[in-house]
């Protein structure tokens, strides 16, 4: 058998955090994946998390399974945590969240669990989109096509394209929208345009499906979740896959969640049991350790207010280090307007450079992103950003 397998090329994001590894430029930097980094260019453990780990250690009596959707505080918090404590649909238990190992998790169980009720459902991706959103919603069988999102001439959302193209989704399909910080463009819906595409969902019937991969990191835990909590109110079905592993830094961790909003308590809970079937086919019982912190942390009101003011933290860092590299360039002498940089939400944004600028990063100046010119913004530090002002200049030339 192995001796037909071929080799499969590096993951594009993933396969770069193995090569800038290997590469021995003392200035390297590493822009690729998304994973939040300090000044040191570390990804720390979040305090509230590390205090929540002790308390698990000391507390936790068993390692025998969790039940099949997660523990049920975790679940509560997450829910909460997304549509609000007032929620109408929380309060009649018609949202439900469960756990799922990871964002990525999150949004495969629920591929495969509409895709076993309605085999091929048509799924509409923002393009762009984040480069696994394809693989693992294609792989579970869902059809998949692309919505314009993004123009790349003017460094915005294209809302009118979008709304137009989406003219085309109908009862049913489902349409994935990323619910802030865009993966990859840093480009999120205004109010306005979030209230244009619950219309659009209302009038045409389908299914927004809403990633929600980094609440708190765009302009705050509650105005992050602005356009969920609209969709919830005003739809009558709304499927959120959301990640605990930027917000909570609980990456290797594999927490994320599956969250489904719809009429009735009881076509909720049915559905939610149709899931948790799909998961026991996959991966049988989910892990239980980042969910256990998660849920000491949110049901602490002292580590909780720990975790905001480190959110909080890493939120404002990120700002800073939009508008120090926008000042940076200019000071360098770049001629071109990258102000838009400081407009984008989360941990990325496009630079704007060819695939051919993004290699010469890589190989003349160990700058590693992403061959679109995708930048983790929180990579940048105030030890490295004038060397990559500098080389982004000299690539510009
Ligand atoms: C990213 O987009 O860089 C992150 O979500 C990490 C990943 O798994 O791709």
């Amino acid at each position: 058998m192995f001796q037909s397998i071929e080799r499969r090329p590096p993951d594009t994001i993933l396969g770069l955090s193995d090569t800038f590894k290997k590469d021995a430029n003392p200035n390297k930097i590493d822009l690729g994946a998304g994973v939040y980094k300090d000044v040191n260019s570390n990804t720390p453990i979040v305090s509230a998390i590390k205090k929540a780990e002790q308390k698990l250690w000391e507390t936790e009596d068993s390692k025998s399974y969790i039940a099949q959707a997660g523990p049920e505080g975790f679940n509560r918090q997450i829910v909460s945590m997304i549509l609000g404590g007032d929620s109408a649909a929380v309060k009649e238990q018609r949202a439900i969240s469960i756990l799922a190992p990871g964002g990525s998790g999150a949004l495969r169980i629920t591929a495969e669990f509409v895709n076993a009720n309605f085999p091929g459902t048509r799924t509409w991706i923002s393009a762009p989109s984040w480069a696994n959103h394809v693989p693992i919603l294609g792989s579970a069988g869902l059809s998949l096509v692309e919505y314009p999102y993004y123009n790349y001439d003017k460094h915005e959302i294209d809302i009118d394209q979008m709304m137009d193209t989406l003219k085309g989704a109908t009862t049913g399909d489902l349409v994935l929208i990323h619910g802030c910080c865009h993966n990859p463009c840093g480009g999120d819906l205004n109010k306005e345009q979030w209230q244009a595409f619950a219309e659009a969902a209302e009038k045409q019937g389908f299914i927004p499906f809403v990633d929600l991969a980094y609440q708190g990191l765009g302009d705050g835990l509650e105005e992050d979740v602005y356009g969920v909590r609209l969709l919830a109110e005003k739809l009558p079905e709304v499927i959120v896959a959301s990640s605990c592993s930027k917000n909570f830094g609980l990456y290797r961790e594999r927490t994320g969640a599956v969250t489904l909003i719809g009429e009735t308590a009881d076509q909720i809970s049915a559905s939610v049991s149709q899931v948790i079937s799909t998961a026991r086919q996959m991966y049988s019982m989910p892990p239980s350790h980042g969910a256990a912190m998660v849920d000491i942390v949110l049901s602490d009101s002292g580590l909780k207010q720990e975790w905001i003011s480190e959110l909080t933290e890493m939120r404002e860092r990120i700002d800073g280090l939009r508008s120090q590299l926008v000042a940076k360039l200019k000071s360098v002498g770049v001629d071109q307007d990258f102000s838009f940089i400081e407009k984008e939400k989360g941990m990325f944004s496009f630079l704007g450079l060819s695939p051919e600028q993004v290699q010469t990063l890589i190989n003349d100046y160990s700058i590693y992103m992403v061959k679109s010119s995708r930048i983790n913004v929180a990579g940048i530090s105030s030890r490295n950003i004038d060397y990559l002002a500098e080389s982004i200049a000299k690539v510009l030339k």
